[in-house]
């Protein structure tokens, strides 16, 4: 059997950037971050071992603390509520998402109707949906576009790790609802990337496994791309694999999150090539291992 990897999977520059900024506050002062730093069970335990506690509410974080803001970002009321309690913030926010936070907001203060298409509980969302103010509306589906009244103005922008296709039908369908339509694709270009990378790879492939956390928004998302093609799997960790999902395959195609580690990547990949009687090198994986 041999394995292919995807040309793009693993972490993206928003992850990695709340990590290192996470890494090097914890090393100055006794940290926590606001909501798991990243939607990877295996990553947070070891921010755990290296002190970064995770926290619910600003009601249990103390001055002496200092507060990890999560690439998801957050809405005003949090900075503001911090800086109440004199709690010192480190923002690490995706510039991306803060991107699509600062759109919502100019909208909403340009009295245009706010429209954010994302899962409506997603703290990505919930943050966005603070800077636009009351009045915005989150959806998720083309059904809940239809269901939509008429309005003079309006503005559209999308959770960052939205399937482009589904923004694309819902932006059609929003120009029924309005006769001034301001769009804002604030899909995020590493998650097209990924999925483009995913579906490339599960079309010449038996089968497709795809690593990342089960609560991860993009990893799902890799995974409904790739069951559309072929046979998938999703698992967190190279533990979950079974040997049976690769009877009689000859390919097998390997992908990612963006909330996966590298050394999570690398055991899985190094786990399926296991299985393989060509067993593949560690200094196969140097070559293929992806930036
Ligand atoms: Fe940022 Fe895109 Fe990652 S928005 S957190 S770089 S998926």
């Amino acid at each position: 059997m041999k394995v292919k990897l995807a040309a793009k999977a693993g972490f993206c520059f928003g992850v990695k950037r709340a990590l290192d900024m996470a890494e090097r506050t914890v090393e100055n002062s006794p940290s926590v971050s606001l909501g798991p730093l990243i939607h990877n069970q295996q990553v947070v335990k070891r921010l755990a071992e290296r002190g970064i506690r995770v926290v619910n509410a600003l009601e249990e974080v103390s001055t002496e603390q200092a507060l990890i803001i999560r690439s998801h970002g957050v809405g005003p009321n949090v900075y503001q509520g911090a800086e109440n309690k004199g709690i010192q913030v480190v923002d690490a926010t995706c510039p991306f998402v803060q991107k699509a936070q600062r759109l919502a907001a100019e909208s909403a203060q340009m009295g245009q109707q706010v429209i954010v298409m994302g899962d409506k509980l997603h703290p990505e969302v919930q943050g966005i949906l603070g800077w636009a103010g009351e009045q915005a509306i989150p959806i998720q589906t083309l059904e809940e576009a239809k269901e939509l009244s008429f309005y003079s103005q309006l503005a559209v922008l999308a959770q960052t790790t939205q399937l482009a296709e589904s923004f694309e039908g819902i932006v059609e369908e929003l120009k029924l609802h309005t006769n001034d339509l301001t769009v804002h694709n604030t899909i995020c270009n590493a998650t097209a990337e990924r999925q483009k990378a995913a579906r490339e790879l599960a079309q010449t492939v038996d089968v497709m496994v795809v690593v990342g956390g089960r609560n991860s928004a993009n990893t799902e998302k890799l995974a409904s791309i790739c069951a559309e093609l072929t046979k998938t799997y999703l698992i967190e960790t190279a533990e979950e694999l079974e040997v049976k999902w690769f009877d009689e395959v000859k390919i097998a195609g390997l992908t990612a999150g963006a909330s996966t580690p590298d050394w999570i990547i690398e055991e899985v990949y190094q786990k399926m090539t296991e299985i393989d009687e060509n067993e593949i090198s560690m200094d196969d994986w140097e070559k293929i291992a992806p930036v």
